[in-house]
């Protein structure tokens, strides 16, 4: 008896702490130990050192730089020369200076090393790297924008060199020849200051003199400290580093800013913190080095899996930016004074190449910056409609099942999703034959409703004899080497891998070809792809990454390249998805983890494997906001977060804030429970149907911003900073987003058990609740909006005209000839203005005139569409396929009372016989809601330019 009670007893106690142990989810941290921190990485170290003796030293530092004047030279709009680097009293070493002055306004500072640059060096174990500090990336990454400047001019002074450029030569650089440093000014000011603390440091090649015995360490004393120089061990791998130290580094003064943002990806505020400690500062640098980080902890400077080197300060009325070109390991600390913010930068290798914009507004460094590395690819339509994605659909009948559910409950989605269970033992360019025997006939029924699939290909390649793919990689000489020159092994997804190494031609001409369709069986048209693990990944490497003395094609060290590694594979993949069949020429679409600057032009990103907590679904919020003003605006988080299940509310409101991430995307790990929307059960199911739909109704709005971005680099959703650059109060918010230039302002809800949020308006316009028009009026202060589970808070801005489609369907192809909806949000002076922008949605056509791009305007008691496309050889025929499009609903929010009696407006199309009439409906409101009117089917083309008379 006594033995059951205690047996029981236990169990009861065993019960509970399972029980437990179920409702707690596992304190999730990042392992620390396997990355490392500043003082574990040599080049970090030593930087962050220099900068602090600098410091110290005050004025009595002697730098050992000096530009060498006798060899000062400018011609079409470029400065070269040398600066000269003092290493002992008998010895300067030779470090050639180029600064550019572009077109644009845009300067660029290239510093590199004499030595190496003429291959004068010896490089260390017989290893094959290449002697030159790496400067080939930006043949990845700038494709445009380096057009000298014709009209700049010289003139050196008494210690210093001046260049007038930019507009009108009101920019102006002045290169103070000792110590070497550059200032840039605009308007009278300065605005940038390069060394200005003194903190440049260019590690020059040195030979590896042996370790001297104790005793002589004695004599020498206070030598330098060699013990990062020559080989590193971190995490019991062993980095050889052949060419002893290299690193570059630099400090960047932005004189009068006090906000910084940019330089992806990190898990942290919008706008950036100090990094040397004190209270709600960071104490290590902002660190870039593409990787694969599990679990990764937010409010962190640690690097993730992508990078992208551009920071912008921000003041009032002024934004100027850096974008440092390397692809190496690099961090950034920053500090900041009452008046100015310090930064220093610093990479492991390559030259020092730093490009300089001075603004003066937000949206000037985003076209800048889009000029050097290209704009945002116009993706196609389906593209930026919903996706659905787990880790796994397990069957083609599971995907099957799924696609039918989502139609049976009514929840239009666009793309399904295959993670790397649908391989065969993990072999990419396979369908394991038990689970997904019928592709084909799966890939059919989600085409019946213009639905797409999206599959996993990932860089590594499964190590094994008998895979045909994996034998010509290796026996083409095609994959990523060791620092021996030999066939480099990790461990990924399928086990033993090797890697592609897209550095090589010929392994993109090879790749291309596995993308064929009768090279890749069990795909048809509507298959798109995901590159993952492109940092790439490896299981068993150094920071779960690739050894840092690995060879590239061109003897380039992995360490020289890493973090354009992700973007080569990237680039592969979009050349082979262009190519799959003559003739078929469709945008490609492909997911990529792993970036850098560049990776808009043929990637959609997302934040990686996040965690499905509130914390993580509010800093989804300021990471998607960074990635839009650091030129790679296609972004999203996985809607849910990735690992854990989350509640049902949290769920809720992560598709609420989902619907606004230019890449809407749910995704699941393998291990958590199914959560397709239409399993969640009423009446959550929906009120997530309801914000997926409004993601579909404002389709139109978003495919407008998405070109926009295309053509001039504005980001797709916009920080309160970028959308009013002069109010200060504003500059910190991150929680908050305007979409494109429609005036729509949302504000998620990341918190739980909200029933309302605080938008912060900035001007004196009127903002009107998106749903029944309540009015928002008050410059520079927070209003409480309701935000109940069942909505989503949203406003509308005075003066914009918003186009919609609202007939829900079950995919976005099948609304791509169904009517508008348009939304006139009047202003406080009862004007408004808006564009639409439409194509085919899937084709090249609109680079040759295919698609409309339309202005509306209200003014007086007129609205009018007026035609600013610039017209091209497909114009004709694209204009033909939309000519039945109407409009078929006109909203006009806060609409003048003097419209209470009408009935009709007048509607007056180009080119028709007649004006004719449409019907008008006055609704009053009342209750701080906007009166509005709607218009019933005007019944004007949506390429046709006409006019409606109120
Ligand atoms: C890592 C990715 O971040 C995640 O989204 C994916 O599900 C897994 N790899 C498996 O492919």
């Amino acid at each position: 008896m006594a033995r059951s009670r205690l047996l029981s007893c236990w169990t009861l106690l065993f019960s509970l702490a399972i029980l437990f142990g179920c409702l707690i989810i596992p304190g999730v941290t990042v392992k620390h130990e396997n990355f490392k921190k500043c003082d574990q990485s040599g080049f970090c170290k030593r930087n962050r050192a220099h900068a602090d003796d600098v410091s110290a030293k005050g004025s009595s530092f002697t730098s050992p730089y000096e530009l060498d004047t006798f060899e000062l030279a400018f011609e079409n709009g470029q400065l070269s020369g040398n600066i000269l680097k003092t290493v002992s009293p008998t010895e300067k070493k030779k470090l050639p200076l180029l600064i550019s002055f572009f077109e644009s306004g845009v300067a660029r500072v290239t510093v590199d090393e004499a030595k190496r640059l003429t291959g004068d060096i010896e490089i260390r174990h017989g290893s094959q790297a290449r002697k030159e500090r790496y400067n080939e990336a930006e043949s990845w990454v700038i494709v445009g924008g380096l057009e000298l400047s014709k009209s700049a001019t010289f003139s050196p002074e008494d210690g210093y060199t001046k260049v007038l450029y930019g507009p009108n030569n009101t920019y102006e650089a002045v290169i103070r020849h000792y110590p070497f440093s550059v200032e840039f000014n605009r308007d009278g000011q300065t605005h940038v200051q390069l060394n200005n603390k003194n903190f440049l440091n260019v590690e020059h090649w040195r030979r590896k003199v042996e370790a001297p015995t104790e005793g002589e360490q004695d004599v020498l004393g206070d030598q330098e400290d060699e013990s990062t120089w020559w080989e590193e061990t971190f995490g019991g791998n062993t980095d050889s580093k052949p060419r002893g130290p290299e690193s570059v580094g630099l400090d960047i003064t932005f004189t009068g800013y006090n906000h910084v943002f940019g330089i992806p990806e990190h898990a942290d505020s919008l706008s950036l913190r100090e990094t040397r400690g004190g209270p709600g500062n960071h104490e290590e640098p902002y660190r870039m080095y593409n990787s694969d980080v599990f679990e990764y902890e937010l409010n962190s400077p640690m690097t993730l899996y992508g990078s992208i080197p551009l920071m912008q300060a921000h003041r009032k009325d002024s934004t100027v930016g850096v974008f440092w070109l390397n692809a190496a390991e690099t961090w950034v600390d920053i500090v900041k004074s009452k008046t100015d913010t310090q930064t220093h930068w610093f990479s492991e290798a390559g030259q020092l190449d730093v490009f300089v914009f001075l603004g003066p507004s937000p949206s000037d460094i985003s076209r800048k910056y889009g000029e050097l590395t290209g704009y945002t690819q116009l993706p196609q339509q389906f593209a930026i409609a919903y996706h659905q994605c787990r880790w796994n659909y397990v069957t083609d009948e599971d995907v099957k099942e799924v696609d039918r559910n989502f139609d049976k409950y009514q929840i239009p989605y666009d793309v399904i999703w295959l993670d790397i269970e649908y391989l065969d033992d993990r072999k990419y360019f396979t369908w394991d034959p038990l689970t997904f025997p019928n592709p084909i006939g799966m890939e059919e029924q989600l085409d019946d409703s213009e639905r797409k699939l999206v599959v996993i290909i990932d860089p590594h390649i499964k190590n094994q004899e008998k895979f045909d793919i994996s034998k010509e990689l290796k026996s083409k000489g095609l994959a990523t080497k060791n620092k021996d020159g030999d066939i480099y092994e990790g461990w990924c997804w399928p086990g033993s891998s090797n890697w592609i190494d897209c550095f090589n031609p010929a392994a993109i001409k090879w790749w291309i070809g596995l993308f064929k369709y009768d090279r890749f069986k069990g795909t048809l048209p509507n298959v798109f792809i995901w590159n993952d693990m492109n940092e790439p990944s490896v299981f068993n490497g150094p920071e779960t990454t690739m050894p840092k003395d690995n060879l590239h094609h061109g003897n380039w060290e992995h360490r020289d390249v890493h973090n354009v590694n992700g973007i080569t594979f990237v680039n592969a993949t979009y050349q082979a998805m262009l190519e799959r069949k003559k003739g078929e020429i469709r945008r490609p679409f492909i997911l990529t983890r792993s970036f850098y600057a560049g990776a808009q032009r043929t990637s959609a990103m997302w934040t990686g494997d996040n965690q499905a907590t509130w914390e993580h679904l509010a800093m989804s919020l300021p990471m998607v906001l960074n990635n839009g003003i650091s030129g790679y605006p296609f972004a999203g988080a996985d809607v849910g977060g990735f690992f854990h299940n989350p509640s049902k509310e949290l769920l809720t409101r992560w598709y609420q804030t989902g619907i606004w991430y230019p890449f809407f995307r749910a995704h699941a790990h393998i291990d958590t429970r199914r959560r397709e929307p239409y399993l969640i059960q009423e009446p959550f199911r929906s009120i997530i149907t309801q914000a997926i739909r409004l993601r579909y109704q404002l389709l139109p709005a978003w495919y407008t911003a998405f070109h926009e971005a295309s053509v001039n680099g504005t980001p797709i959703v916009r920080p309160q900073f970028y959308v009013h650059p002069s109010d200060e109060a504003g500059f910190a918010i991150d929680d908050q987003l305007y979409l494109g230039s429609t005036g729509i302002l949302a504000k998620p809800v990341v918190s739980e058990d909200a029933t309302a949020v605080d938008i912060y308006i900035a001007d004196d316009e009127k903002y009107y609740d998106y749903y029944d028009y309540t009015v928002y009026q008050g410059a520079g202060k927070k209003h409480s909006v309701p935000a109940p589970i069942e909505k989503v808070p949203v406003l509308m801005q005075g003066g914009h005209v918003i186009p919609r489609k609202d007939r829900p369907r079950r995919s976005s192809g099948l609304m791509k000839y169904d009517p508008y909806t348009l939304v006139v949000v009047l202003d406080k002076n009862g004007q408004a203005e808006g564009t639409l922008y439409v194509d085919d949605g899937e084709t090249f056509d609109y680079q040759r005139g295919g698609y409309i791009h339309r202005r509306f305007r209200f003014e007086g008691s007129t609205l009018s569409s007026e035609d600013i496309a610039t017209h091209g050889p497909q114009t004709a025929a694209y204009l033909n396929t939309i000519a039945g499009v109407r409009v078929e609903r006109v909203v006009v929010i806060d609409a003048p009372k003097e419209w209470q009696d009408r009935t009709t407006v007048t509607v007056i199309e180009d080119g028709a016989k007649a004006s004719s009439s449409a019907s008008l409906e006055y609704h009053a409101q009342g209750d701080g809601k906007a009166p509005y009117v709607v218009v019933k089917n005007p019944n004007v083309g949506i390429s046709k330019a006409w006019r409606i008379e109120f």
